[in-house]
């Protein structure tokens, strides 16, 4: 039996991944740039067991149902990598609302690509675990890495130039990052399905696709920076123009409830009080605000009393996808 455990962190989109050049592949149609989140986080434990007649797939203490399938099918790649027959078991848990925008699925197949490989015997560098988890879910390439992370659209049919890198440390900037959770519920339709949908019938499609590249080169830029009025105007920018072409597909997708509009208006509200806060919301209902530190207190307080704001987590810029020492949790 061979084991390992794996812990990695969300993150949220500051210039936003929508739309797929190759669904196989998993491959962005558009490049993207994130921060991943401290605090939040998924724990996978992998075991390769050749006992095991399937394989085995545990969330939330539960058996993972269709998201079984989807390991299932990772781990397949995993094994044509390392050469192993043997079937897994596989139990994931987060400490966050899965499957309503916070990104659970990068943070769930960043920890399961560094798991699996290792239980598998393989030590892969950044860039190829970047590459692999990019094919459980096109977020988690992003999720590998700490801090601000760029995730390259690349030109190539194979995707070998399809991979996130790092732009900035986490500790280089401090930042803050609040999630005020507006609802609990799974989204009513998956990122791959609305991406697809948003590049096949949405006639803002080709903008999306051209004006890329520029809000990329910029945002690129203001982080080097560390400019957040810079950051923040071009993530509100991208976050608006995602959901612009999510909103002009057919049938328009709408991943907002009134508490989104409502704490969006907020946090305007504030910027016009003379606070540096800027809001982005991924495929989901919850609002992910910027702000520096010292304003940390106020912008909580104003996301907490938002009616339909369930609660406000705090987070900021956080670390790359890791191994937990298995001795040290007590399991074997
Ligand atoms: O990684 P996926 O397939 O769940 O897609 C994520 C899409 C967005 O969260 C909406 C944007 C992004 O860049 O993370």
């Amino acid at each position: 039996m061979h084991a390992a455990i794996a812990v990695a962190h969300p993150n949220v989109a500051l210039v936003k991944y929508w739309g797929k050049r190759d669904r196989v592949l998993n491959l962005p149609a558009v490049g993207s740039i994130s921060v991943t989140l401290a605090g939040l986080s998924t724990v996978t434990r992998v075991c390769f067991d050749g006992t095991l007649e399937r394989d085995e797939v545990i969330v939330e203490g539960l058996p993972g149902g269709e998201a079984g399938a989807r390991v299932a099918a990772f781990l397949d790649l995993v094994r044509g990598m390392a050469g192993v027959d043997a079937h897994a078991r596989v139990e994931s848990r987060n400490d966050f609302p899965t499957g309503a925008g916070l990104a659970s699925s990068a943070s769930a197949f960043a920890a399961l690509a560094l798991a699996a490989t290792r239980a598998a015997g393989l030590k892969l560098s950044r860039r190829e675990l970047s590459i692999l988890a990019r094919r459980g879910s096109g977020s988690a390439a992003r999720s590998v890495f700490g801090g601000f992370v760029e995730w390259h659209r690349g030109e190539r049919g194979d995707g070998l130039d399809a991979f996130a890198e790092q732009l900035l440390p986490e500790d280089a900037w401090p930042l803050v990052v609040l999630v005020a959770v507006t609802s609990q519920m799974p989204k009513p339709v998956g990122s791959t399905e609305g991406m697809e949908l948003s590049r096949l019938t949405s006639p803002f499609w080709p903008a999306w696709v051209e004006s890329a590249p520029a809000m990329l080169a910029a945002m690129r830029e203001a982080i080097a920076a560390r400019d957040l009025a810079r950051v923040g105007e071009l993530a509100e920018h991208s976050c608006l123009a995602m959901h612009a072409v999510a909103m002009s597909a057919r049938p328009g997708l709408v991943y907002w409830n009134a508490a989104t509009v409502a704490a969006m208006h907020a946090v305007r509200e504030l910027r016009r009080a003379g606070v540096e806060a800027y809001f982005t919301v991924d495929a989901g209902p919850q609002v992910k605000v910027l702000a520096a530190p010292g304003d940390a207190g106020r912008v909580r307080e104003v996301l907490g009393a938002v009616p339909g704001v369930e609660r406000v987590i705090d987070s900021g810029p956080g670390p790359e996808a890791r191994l937990y020492d298995e001795a040290r949790l007590g399991r074997t």
